[in-house]
């Protein structure tokens, strides 16, 4: 199925706030000023719409991440990497209990597209969804226009690395990305490489930290390098990843600048298990068992990287490999 096959389920009309309903198998999506309002077939909820509409555009533009996407404690996304379940309650154990969960499984371009279109239609030109709270206006109130140019941003994704022969460039002022408020004391000047003939198309370097001063996003890793299947996914940070993080494999952190603290807790109950505070220089391995959310009192520069293996989500599940990284 190709995007333009595919009919989105969408009102005619919009509603008395200026918002079109959606719907996308037996769950419908509405929202007025404040809020957005899900239901399934055993249960309904409903959102602060910033803290939804944060949430859905990292959904998009991850196309549904690694393993388990949390909006909040019960409404999110599982990737089967070509399916996609939507799912309500499955992470809450009190749902679970009350035999109230509910979850369907679509092809990804259907939620793919669907999700796009409630993102554009539901974010007003007020909004910018990657943009720290700080840096962008209000969320809230009836249709105002739209944001498609920040919500249909391109991710960064480097096949190599930055600055490799037809890779990314590095963001400078000419590029139209200003260094970030919070990292005006971040040097700026880039190391010489003097490369022997012949190996130009593989020897390279660049300033990293001059790179991500510039990131005009917040909560949005790019692939800066790819070796095999190893990804380095830098970022930068300020106030709470609007996702709960619950993985399908082992991701590593190493906190480049300022501060986060992660919230811990079981995946698939949500039970709180620890509370992580990494420092500068520190590093830590999230284990394949858990989900997890940040909070960056200021911006702040983190380094993900991942392990983008298709095998991996099986021998974790099976069994075959363990859900921590290394035993000491
Ligand atoms: C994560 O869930 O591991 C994650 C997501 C987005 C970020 C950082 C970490 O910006
Ligand atoms: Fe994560």
């Amino acid at each position: 199925m190709t995007a333009t096959e595919i009919e989105v389920s969408k009102s005619d009309a919009p509603n008395p706030s200026g918002y079109h309903e959606f719907s996308l198998g037996e769950f419908t999506f509405r929202r007025d000023e404040y809020f957005v309002y899900i239901s399934w077939p055993t249960g309904n909820h409903m959102m602060s719409i910033d803290a939804f509409l944060r949430a859905l555009q990292r959904d998009v533009a991850w196309d549904f991440f690694y393993g388990t996407v949390n909006f909040d404690s019960v409404f999110g996304t599982v990737n089967h990497y070509g399916t996609v379940d939507i799912f309500a309650g499955r992470f809450n154990d009190s749902y679970r209990k009350a035999e109230l969960d509910y979850s369907e499984n679509h092809a990804t371009p259907e939620i793919r597209e669907t999700f796009k279109s409630i993102l554009s239609d539901w974010t007003n030109s007020t909004f910018d969804p990657f943009a720290s709270p700080h840096e962008t206006g209000a969320a809230w109130g009836i249709k105002n226009g739209d944001n498609d140019a920040a919500v249909t941003r391109r991710r960064v994704a480097a096949r190599r690395m930055v600055t490799v022969p037809g890779d990314e460039e590095i963001r400078t002022d000419a590029s139209g990305f200003p260094v970030n408020r919070h990292f005006l004391d971040v040097d700026q000047t880039e190391p010489v490489v003097e490369v022997e003939p012949g190996f130009e198309d593989d020897v390279a370097a660049f300033n990293l930290f001059a790179y991500l001063s510039r990131s005009d996003v917040t909560w949005n890793p790019s692939v800066v390098s790819q070796c095999k299947d190893s990804l380095f996914c830098p970022t930068t940070e300020e106030y709470i990843l609007p996702i709960i993080h619950g993985n399908d494999r082992v991701e590593w952190f190493v906190q480049l600048t300022d501060q986060i603290s992660w919230d811990v807790e079981d995946r698939d109950t949500g039970a709180i298990r620890s509370r992580v505070v990494m420092k500068a220089g520190d590093v830590c391995a999230m284990p394949a068992d858990i989900r997890h959310q940040g909070y960056s009192p200021k911006r702040s520069m983190l380094l993900v990287w991942e392990n983008n293996s298709a095998d991996i989500p099986d021998l974790i599940a099976s069994g075959k490999a363990p859900t921590y990284p290394v035993e000491f």
